[in-house]
């Protein structure tokens, strides 16, 4: 099988982290990287041994490369996507871009609808579910053990405690992988109703309790936070129904289903030899499951993690926004 010839627009910490898991894949070569940060640029090219370039459209028309990462930053963590997706979907790239997919919803929009009209895979790197321990409650769920969905608890609290450009930073940066991890297992959000906190010394809504309507009539919460201490952040997600219910700790370290009616339980936990080492191999399999769906020809509408669930999962967040601001329940289709 042949490989696929990869660039990558942004090299900050996390576009070093994709560079490293491309050198690594069987699927694909890294042909070049490109920052406006001249330093970032050349310190990642030299360490990388490829071709390092300060203009993206340079790099694209010099490299033309199959496939494209979009690891650019900006305000609110992700205004800076939208461009580089453009363009490289322009040049006839797949393009993976970071989370959030952007921070202005019209813009999100365009991105997707630009994608499906080159017929280019375009996807964002929702990291968080491609784990082994996901897979195997996913089929638990696809099994029916959980039966008719009733309820979805997700909870996701890092520590970030640095100056941030906007009150809604910690809403908009953090939940694109929550809110997307409770509609892979509920579907579309129908409302949602959120309050939010500014914890002591901060200025931002740095902890939130959002609660949903699912439009298959299930509900859902969500607790998201920047206000947990170094040391103990946490994700974990609980799927109830008619027939079970599931518990996914920490994306990879553990799977566990209750069967209703049943005292034993079913636990799935990570290998110690074998096994996810740390966050980063999220970014591995995520990456490489990318890879090989382009490969293997998936239709662009068809891959997991597709910019269509990244703009999905950025309007429940605006819509909690909204009722965040205004006191009220938010339709989804308002947004
Ligand atoms: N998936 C995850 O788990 C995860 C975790 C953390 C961050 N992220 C996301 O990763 C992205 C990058 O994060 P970071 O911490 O590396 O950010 P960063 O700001 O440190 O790095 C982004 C880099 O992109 C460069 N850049 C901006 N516009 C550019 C352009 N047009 N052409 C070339 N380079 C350009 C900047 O100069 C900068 O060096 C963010 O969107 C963030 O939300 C994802």
């Amino acid at each position: 099988m042949g490989k696929l010839r990869v660039a990558i627009i942004g090299m900050g910490p996390i576009g070093n982290i994709h560079a490293d898991v491309y050198k690594s894949s069987d699927y694909a070569e890294l042909v070049g990287v490109c920052d406006i940060i001249p330093e970032r640029a050349e310190r990642a090219g030299k360490r990388l041994g490829v071709p390092y370039f300060l203009d993206a459209k340079e790099m694209l028309e010099k490299l033309s490369p199959d496939v494209c990462s979009v690891t650019t930053g900006g305000y609110e963590y992700s205004s800076d996507h939208y461009e580089p997706t453009i363009l490289a979907l322009s040049y006839g790239c797949h393009v993976l871009c970071e989370k959030p997919i952007c921070n202005d919803i019209a813009k999100a929009r365009e991105m997707v609808a630009f994608a499906k009209e080159k017929s280019l895979c375009f996807g964002i790197n929702l990291n968080h579910r491609f784990t082994p321990a996901f897979r195997i409650a996913k089929r638990w769920f696809d099994e029916g053990r959980i039966g008719d969905l009733l309820f979805i608890n997700m909870s996701l609290w890092i520590g970030k405690f640095q100056d941030f450009e906007s009150p809604y930073y910690h809403l908009k940066a953090l939940n694109p992988h929550s809110v997307n991890i409770m509609q892979y297992w509920g579907g579309p959000i129908e409302k949602v109703q959120c309050f939010a906190m500014k914890a002591p010394g901060r200025t931002i809504w740095s902890t939130a309790s959002i609660n949903v309507k699912f439009k298959n009539g299930a509900v859902g919460h969500l607790t998201s936070s920047y206000d947990i201490e170094r040391g103990h952040p946490m994700e974990r997600c609980e799927v109830a129904g008619t027939k079970g219910r599931l518990v996914i700790e920490d994306m990879w370290r553990e799977a566990v289903l209750y069967p209703a009616g049943d005292l034993e339980k079913r636990v799935y936990t990570n290998p110690v030899f074998g096994g996810f080492r740390d966050f980063n191999d999220t970014f591995r399999d995520r990456i490489n499951t990318f890879l090989r769906e382009i490969l293997d020809g998936v239709k662009p509408e068809e891959i997991d993690g597709s910019g269509e669930e990244g703009l999905s999962a950025q309007i429940v967040i605006e819509a909690a926004i909204r009722s965040l601001d205004t006191g009220r329940v938010v339709s989804v289709d308002d947004i």
